[in-house]
């Protein structure tokens, strides 16, 4: 396999279309949220504009109440289901309803930190200061009424990890029958035996006809949705993403919006650690509808790793968790565990290693000084890329490359992480 950056960089170019990067053709064919947060730090590694435009492409999608889409359709083909009309946001450019993990104030950091071209990341990153403000707000106010510290996903979708067995109990009360049509265009591309099942499919559009029906009012949908948890994942992620924005916010915010960060900060350190379970050896996500947490050992229980919340015992117990997996797998991270009766490896979030939560996972471990640990999560990382290419995702056993091929953020990460060796 030809795992080059010279191959890398071409996969985003190809996957350009005008300013923003489509995850891969065919498959998944628009801009998607966190998608681009990765294919920015990708493109930063070779072409500090396009990494710009890629973050503020995305933000053409974002409501006026802040949120940001996870989908923004700059120019509707026809060629994905659930389109705009399915979808029915009423906004231009089309874009679906719900969002995804807020990665985007991390990806606007890192790119101001190593801009070589001051004058435009200066303009840049002022710009997107108050956007990125707004959303994290709107993820306070409109997932977080009551002010827990933990925000909800109302959708599977918005974790980004979409047919994850942490949410089968949840999603099973959610009744399967859609009033929109299903025309699914994914098994055309990819085997259906590595996607989600049709069961799946009829429940996720049966939230969307449900919050479409509410006009995707938060305030709606927060009262009558079946299905809210509050995912370790977004949890964790959008904790960083609150600190590399009071980063930003000593540059460009004022000293109120960096206490209402801070105290925000304060909260969800607070609630993400009360989800550690000691006897698991990882965290858990919580269901809110059951009011009890859910005992689902998945790749999303490290992320507090990357949150910076995990303390010493904590991650010597994660990290002793993931020998076990690896002792059991081969590689790391199985987006579930081995151990537990619903995994299967090569089915999309039910077991397959994906490279963009590796990367989170192996840089928030190194970070908070766990680095072996750290090493061999990017070790293992490299290796996949390297035996098989840039794919969607890989079989945890044996590293075989799996789903949509070109990947756009499996080739940001192995720029970004430097994963391919020198320069050829
Ligand atoms: C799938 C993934 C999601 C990703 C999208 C585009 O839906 O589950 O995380 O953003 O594809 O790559």
């Amino acid at each position: 396999m030809n795992a080059t950056p010279e191959a890398a960089r071409a996969i985003l170019r190809a996957n350009d279309r005008g300013g923003y990067t489509v995850p891969t053709a065919g498959l998944y064919p628009y801009q998607w949220n966190w998608d681009s947060a990765f294919s920015a730090l990708g493109w930063m590694t070779f072409d500090e504009p396009r990494a710009w435009r890629e973050l503020t492409r995305l933000f053409e999608g974002q409501w006026p109440d802040g949120m940001v889409p996870h989908i923004v359709f700059h120019r509707w083909n026809g060629d994905y289901f659930p389109g705009p009309e399915v979808w029915r946001t009423r906004h231009d450019p089309p874009t679906s309803g719900i969002t995804q993990p807020a990665v985007l104030a991390t990806a606007v950091r890192r790119c101001w930190e190593g801009a070589k071209n001051r004058p435009l990341a200066k303009a840049n990153a002022a710009a997107l200061y108050p956007r990125l403000l707004a959303w994290h707000r709107w993820w306070a106010a409109a997932r977080d009424p009551e002010q827990t510290g933990l925000v909800a996903m109302l959708h599977p979708w918005e974790s980004g990890m979409d047919n994850s067995p942490a949410w089968d109990e949840a999603f099973a009360r959610v009744r399967p029958e859609p009033v929109s049509a299903i025309r699914r265009t994914d098994t055309g591309h990819v085997d259906p035996s590595m996607r989600p099942s049709e069961d799946f499919y009829k429940r996720v559009i049966a939230l969307v006809d449900l919050y479409a029906g509410l006009d995707w009012e938060p305030a709606r949908l927060w009262r009558e949705t079946p299905f809210k948890i509050a995912d370790l994942a977004i949890n964790s992620i959008l904790h960083r993403a609150n600190r590399d924005l009071l980063a930003l916010a000593e540059r460009f915010g004022s000293a109120s919006e960096r206490d209402e960060i801070a105290a925000r900060l304060n909260l969800s350190a607070q609630a993400i650690e009360r989800l550690w379970s000691g006897q698991a050896g990882i965290y858990y996500s919580f269901d809110l509808m059951a009011g009890e947490s859910i005992p689902a050992a998945t790749s999303a229980g490290f992320l507090p790793a990357w949150a910076g919340v995990a303390r010493r015992e904590q991650l010597a117990a994660m990290s002793k968790t993931l020998d076990r997996w690896r002792a059991a797998l081969g590689y790391l991270v199985p987006s579930t565990s081995p151990e537990d009766a619903r995994f299967e490896p090569r089915r999309y979030w039910r077991g397959p290693v994906w490279a963009v939560v590796n990367f989170m996972i192996g840089q928030g471990f190194a970070e908070c000084g766990a680095v072996e640990t750290a090493q061999c999560i990017r070790d293992d990382t490299a290796a996949l890329i390297s035996h098989a290419g840039f794919c969607e995702y890989f079989d945890p056993r044996n590293g075989e490359g799996l789903g949509g091929g070109d990947f756009s953020w499996t080739a940001a990460v192995a720029l970004a992480w430097n994963l391919l060796g020198p320069a050829d």
